[in-house]
């Protein structure tokens, strides 16, 4: 594993976001910045924990100002999301299509880790590797869609994916050494796949802190010809 990194966690309050701040904080050498909207704070030294909440993009700005201005970050990773929430849930039917859900889960999944993008990727190193990964979903696949339902979250992953290879484009044009992609986790026990646990086999899911390392050795063996695309947890790159 790479040491001495700068890395900025998205989400950190979440299962995944947690696990992926408590592992890379074991590396003495690695300074983190921990990001979230329910302001969670870590303990460790080498953890600075800041506040973002995609309903305001000036937390965004200021979350990347409080960087020091001679950080430059080796390691981005937005690890927020949404599948439900008060009140709803994924559609199973065109008749639970409802446009501010819509909208909502939208905004959560594709406009906000796009716009942590937008202020987060001017900070990555010039002429080194930096590696920018968002949390995506085997189900934004529209190659891979056998069973139907879950639109929303669904295409907002989609759109996540074109958003990141679009990105992936533009700033391999200045940062010849980024790698921007998309990362699948598989089911993970979280919150946000609670409900829906019932029907995954006990083998296939994965703790938080399973997942994770196993995305950050996907993570670092990734090399600048990978930017743009969608892997799983397993370093299998998923169509789309
Ligand atoms: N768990 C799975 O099986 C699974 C499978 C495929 C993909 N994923 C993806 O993995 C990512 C993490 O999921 P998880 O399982 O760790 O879920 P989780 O435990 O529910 O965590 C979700 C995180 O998203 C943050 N968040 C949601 N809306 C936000 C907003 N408007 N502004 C800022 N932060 C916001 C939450 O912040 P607060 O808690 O601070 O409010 C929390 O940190 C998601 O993108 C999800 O789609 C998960």
């Amino acid at each position: 594993m790479n040491t001495n990194r700068n890395i900025a966690i998205i989400g950190a309050s979440g299962a995944i976001g947690c696990a992926f701040v408590n592992h890379l904080a074991k590396d003495h050498n690695n300074h983190l910045y921990a990001f979230s909207r329910s302001k969670k704070s870590f303990s460790e030294e080498n953890v600075k924990s800041g506040h973002i909440d995609f309903e305001d993009e000036q937390t965004i700005v200021k979350a990347a100002e409080s960087i020091p201005d001679d950080v430059n970050l080796d390691l981005i990773i937005v690890a927020s999301g949404i599948l439900h929430g008060e009140g709803f849930g994924p559609e199973k039917s065109l008749r639970d299509l409802d446009p501010q859900i819509m909208h909502k889960v939208f905004h959560d999944n594709t406009y906000g880790p796009m716009i942590v993008a937008k202020h987060f990727l001017p900070r990555i190193h010039k002429e080194q590797r930096s590696v920018f990964a968002a949390l995506s979903a085997r189900v934004s696949s529209i190659s891979d869609n056998y069973l139907g339902g879950w639109y929303s979250y669904r295409a907002s992953k989609t759109a996540l994916n074109m958003m990141i290879k679009t990105a992936s484009i533009e700033v391999s044009r200045r940062y010849k050494k980024s790698i921007i992609v998309g990362i699948h986790p598989g089911t993970v026990d979280s919150d946000l796949s609670k409900p829906f646990q019932s029907n995954v086999k006990e083998s296939k899911l994965f703790a938080p802190e399973f997942s994770t390392e196993k995305m950050l050795e996907v993570l670092d063996g990734l090399e600048p010809n990978d930017t743009g695309k969608l892997f799983a947890w397993d370093g299998k790159e998923i169509m789309p």
